[in-house]
């Protein structure tokens, strides 16, 4: 083979998804369809994200979302974007978005299988000061016969079809998963593609770092800050955690999967089921972190057991190596 840097028979993601979706008994080619539709959305926010700056794309749109977020420009645009590629590739029958109040109801000529839940821009606080966020999805299929109702997206993560989150970090990369392994792929700005870069990605059983927010620790529960405490000063001898807190999930997650350890949203008294919400953030989150064999709980139950009630519910989530969230969960059954 020619031994040029320039690689010529390069595993894209679209290449990648097509070859999955082949495999896929019954295929119609819809699912590929929508996760391509999913990538041209991914590709143009990370240009915007990489332009905000520049474009007055920086600050606040004016509005506050149905969870009581300021809404960014960078939000609205992001939102826009996604609604339309999706709404475009005639494969989804709703969608349900962190930044519309009520389901998105795809319009009637335009309607296909799937249902997606996402978090258009994940980490709008950190936009402005050019910390790394991301987009997360999640789809199902739909229920419902005719009208799509809320009941569509209100399933379990468990029924999950395929989850990924785009990271817009010093490179633009997408973590995807279609129930058989974790892979990574990273943009390449020249050809527009996502490249294969990490395949049947694992995460490993023991990290040495924990991430949340210690800012609400007069807030937390017993069990959080005695766990914290165990991590700082350990009394067995082993070495104290490192601590990292990016404040955008998909950061701490992508950090979280690639060097081992947990990342904490607990509930705290001022938010008694946390901050994070269970449709676009937490379930496409824990069927990845499991699909990477990590664990991804409430505290109470896993998370892909929850069963959903309302479009944008909270849940406390704690997520990582298996090793560091069972000793987590240890400290809650110590300290209930
Ligand atoms: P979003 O920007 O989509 O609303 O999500 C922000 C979330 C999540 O990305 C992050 O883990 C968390 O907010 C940070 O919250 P705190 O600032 O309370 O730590
Ligand atoms: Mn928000
Ligand atoms: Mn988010
Ligand atoms: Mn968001």
């Amino acid at each position: 083979s020619d031994q040029s840097a320039f690689e010529t028979d390069v595993w894209t993601l679209t290449r990648f998804v097509i070859e999955t979706g082949r495999q896929a008994k019954g295929a119609t080619g819809e699912l590929t369809q929508l996760i391509n539709a999913m990538l041209t959305a991914i590709k143009a926010i990370s240009s915007a994200v990489r332009k905000a700056g520049l474009a007055h794309l920086h600050g606040l749109a004016g509005a506050v979302n149905v969870t009581g977020d300021d809404v960014k420009k960078l939000d609205v645009l992001s939102n826009d974007l996604v609604i339309n590629m999706l709404q475009a590739s005639y494969s989804t029958c709703c969608m349900v978005s962190e930044e519309n109040k009520e389901l998105i109801v795809t319009p009637k000529e335009k309607r296909g299988k799937y249902v997606v839940c996402f978090d258009p821009l994940d980490g709008s606080s950190n936009i402005d000061c050019l910390a790394s966020i991301g987009t997360i999805f999640a789809i199902y299929k739909r229920i419902s016969e005719g009208e799509p109702t809320d009941k569509d997206a209100l399933q379990q993560g468990n029924n999950i079809v395929c989850a990924g989150y785009a990271l817009y970090g010093s490179a633009t990369l997408v973590a995807l998963s279609t129930g058989a392994g974790v892979n990574f792929f990273t943009l390449d700005p020249a050809v527009g593609e996502f490249i294969l870069t990490e395949r049947s990605v694992k995460i490993k059983p023991k990290g040495k770092i924990y991430s949340l927010n210690e800012g609400y620790a007069k807030y937390f529960h017993p069990s959080i800050n005695e766990y914290l405490k165990h991590k700082k000063y350990p009394e067995d001898g082993s070495s104290p955690y490192g601590a990292r807190y990016v404040g955008s999930m998909v950061s701490d997650i992508h950090r979280t999967i690639a060097y081992g350890g947990i990342f904490m949203y607990p509930a705290n008294e001022k938010s008694p089921k946390g901050k994070l919400r269970l449709l676009y953030e937490c379930n496409p989150i824990a069927f990845i972190i499991e699909q990477a064999g990590g664990l991804a709980t409430s505290g109470t139950q896993r998370i892909l057991d929850v069963q959903p009630e309302s479009l944008h519910q909270r849940v406390p989530f704690v997520v990582g190596s298996p090793d560091d969230v069972n000793e987590y969960l240890s400290f809650v059954k110590k300290f209930s």
